[in-house]
């Protein structure tokens, strides 16, 4: 299981409000209790913070909010120390405004070398008009227009997220040659792994033609076809030279892309064996908390993986996406992406907390591998009602103040106390995100104290799936269940129900209750899941598991 770092809002050890590598490093030891695998870092780089990091100035630094390279060695080590493995992240598709490249090429001016790294064009209509009709994902054109030295207007530059972030010319032999050194830069160093953000952006159709998207389209990939920006087939030319370099290294060295595109089908090849290890599967954490629906992407996703030899990996929630406790409390339960779920509704914080705690059994329990967004084992909501003065994401002015963004789900973690910043960060200072005044109950401090909190049940379910064996190797089977039940063997010896529908059930497979979501008096409530096991418990159960749930005790159902 891997734990998605949002290094901002995880833990600040200086007091400026702002999470660093040394309010990680002091918590490893929380990350290692939990049962995490490894850790996945959002970027730390030198960066003028125009999209949270995502706007590289430098790929070979630390951020001086975030640390030096002196802090990144120690926490690397450290957490190598702690058997915890280290995923950076990757942003190769654009820089930042300010990089060194972006800015000699804007001062050589049109037609220099300079500008082949990036996507300088002339507009159309005489230059007023932009060079086609491309989107960005933040909203509005994908290009914006520079100007020269004397302020007239110049060529168009092509930004597929922020203006502050111009896409990079993958096809440029010199850009491909500066990556090459860079993966090496942080390989060398003894990371573990590398997430690639923004994969199916780095390649573009030649000649740049028109995607046809309609006037005020959004920014949609998951339904696009043989769009000319998303998806392009050259994109897996960089991927299998980067798998190449990865695998000249020692120990294992894996890649996961971040990769929204048209199905399961289209993401498998992303991981063909010479190509990326993983996968984000966005469709899972897209779908409606429903049966049906959840299964046709499990299925999916496990038959269009199974050619590549690629697992999979599941995921409910990042620092992109509504929370899903809060996604799982509203009418509509089906996810929107990158802020833009405008008209979302409000929502149900119990019922959704009751359908996340379930989910995280029906994820555990899945084939393959997981990734967990830091504060879900917390349980906390999306944070929807921030001041407006405090929003930070540029979907926010990008999208002319009509969807709020994403910071909603990057607000600093509570650690401890009574009131903010919970121990985010020193008493008195504030956080760079404000946080609600009433997460005194959703600290860390109080959930471990308390077997029935979230941060309990995420502990007990990643010490079972490591104990297991069944739910490391085996592959899943369905079985037989009302049509609002999700029931599947690991195995023969291993079984998850997950109750969807509206009334209780019985469970449909005898066994001895290991885990619920929730209380099961005698049979499985609406929104609840449970982990069984055949015959005894197994031996190997780690100390400290409540096997069976004390409050599930007896048979439930059988
Ligand atoms: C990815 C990141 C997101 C960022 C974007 C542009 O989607 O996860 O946070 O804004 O890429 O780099
Ligand atoms: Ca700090």
């Amino acid at each position: 299981m891997v734990y998605e770092v949002y290094l901002r809002s995880f833990a600040d050890s200086n007091g400026d409000g702002i999470g660093d590598i040394g309010g990680l490093r002091a918590r490893l030891p929380y990350l290692r209790d939990l049962g995490v695998d490894a850790l996945w870092i959002t970027p730390w780089y030198p960066s003028p913070m125009a999209d949270g990091g995502y706007d590289v100035r430098d790929y070979c630094d630390i951020d001086p909010c975030f640390g030096t390279l002196a802090d990144a060695d120690a926490l690397i080590a450290e957490a190598h120390e702690l058997g915890l493995r280290l995923i950076i992240d990757l942003v190769p598709n654009h820089t930042s405004e300010q990089h060194p490249w972006f800015t000699a090429a804007l001062a050589a001016g049109p037609g220099a070398p300079e500008r082949d790294r990036y996507f300088f064009r002339d507009g159309r209509a005489g230059g007023a008009e932009p060079p086609n009709d491309w989107i960005s994902a933040f909203g509005g054109s994908a290009w914006s227009r520079c100007s020269g030295p004397d302020g007239e207007p110049e060529q168009w530059y092509l930004h597929t997220f922020a203006p502050q972030q111009p896409d990079l010319d993958w096809a440029d032999p010199g850009v491909q040659a500066d990556f090459d050194a860079i993966l090496r830069f942080w390989l060398d160093r003894g990371v573990d792994g590398l997430r690639v953000d923004a994969a199916p952006a780095m390649a573009k159709t030649p000649g740049l033609p028109d995607a046809g998207h309609a006037p005020g389209a959004l920014f949609e990939s998951t339904s696009w076809v043989d769009n000319p920006h998303w998806d392009v087939e050259a994109v897996h030319d960089v991927l299998r030279r980067w798998r190449a370099i990865g695998d000249e290294y020692d120990g294992e060295r894996i890649f996961v892309t971040e990769a929204v595109v048209n199905g399961p089908e289209r993401l498998s090849r992303y991981v063909r064996p010479d190509e990326m290890h993983t996968t984000f599967n966005f469709d899972y954490l897209r779908s409606a908390w429903d049966a049906g629906s959840l299964r046709t992407v499990i299925d999916a996703t496990l038959t269009a993986l199974a050619p590549v030899g690629a697992p999979a990996t599941w995921v409910l929630s990042s620092h992109d996406e509504t929370r899903h406790v809060t996604r799982f409390g509203r009418a509509d339960t089906a996810a929107a992406t990158m802020g833009f779920d405008v008209a979302a509704g409000s929502a149900d914080l119990a019922l959704g907390l009751r359908r996340a705690r379930a989910a995280t059994l029906l994820t555990l329990a899945l084939p393959g591998g997981a990734y967990l967004y830091q504060g879900e084992e917390l349980g906390l909501p999306e944070v929807e009602d921030l001041p407006e003065d405090a929003l930070q994401d540029p979907t926010w002015e990008r999208s002319g103040h009509a969807a709020r963004g994403r910071d909603g789900c990057r607000v600093p973690l509570p650690w401890s106390g009574q009131k903010p910043p919970f121990g985010f960060t020193a008493e008195g200072v504030r956080p760079w995100l404000p946080q609600p005044g009433d997460w005194a109950g959703l600290t860390v401090e109080v959930q471990q104290r308390d077997p029935d909190s979230a941060l309990s049940l995420y502990r007990s379910a990643l010490r079972l799936r490591r104990s297991l064996a069944a739910l490391h190797e085996a592959p899943l089977t369905w079985l037989r269940s009302e049509p609002e039940v999700l029931a599947f063997a690991r195995g023969r010896s291993f079984t998850c129900v997950a109750n969807l529908g509206a009334r209780p059930v019985a469970l449909p497979v005898a066994g001895r209750v290991v885990l619920t979501s929730g209380p099961c008096p005698g049979h499985l409530p609406p929104d609840t899941a449970a982990w069984v096991v055949a015959g005894d418990p197994p031996d190997d159960l780690p100390h400290g598991v409540p096997a069976p749930v004390q409050r599930t005790a007896g048979s439930l159902g059988g």
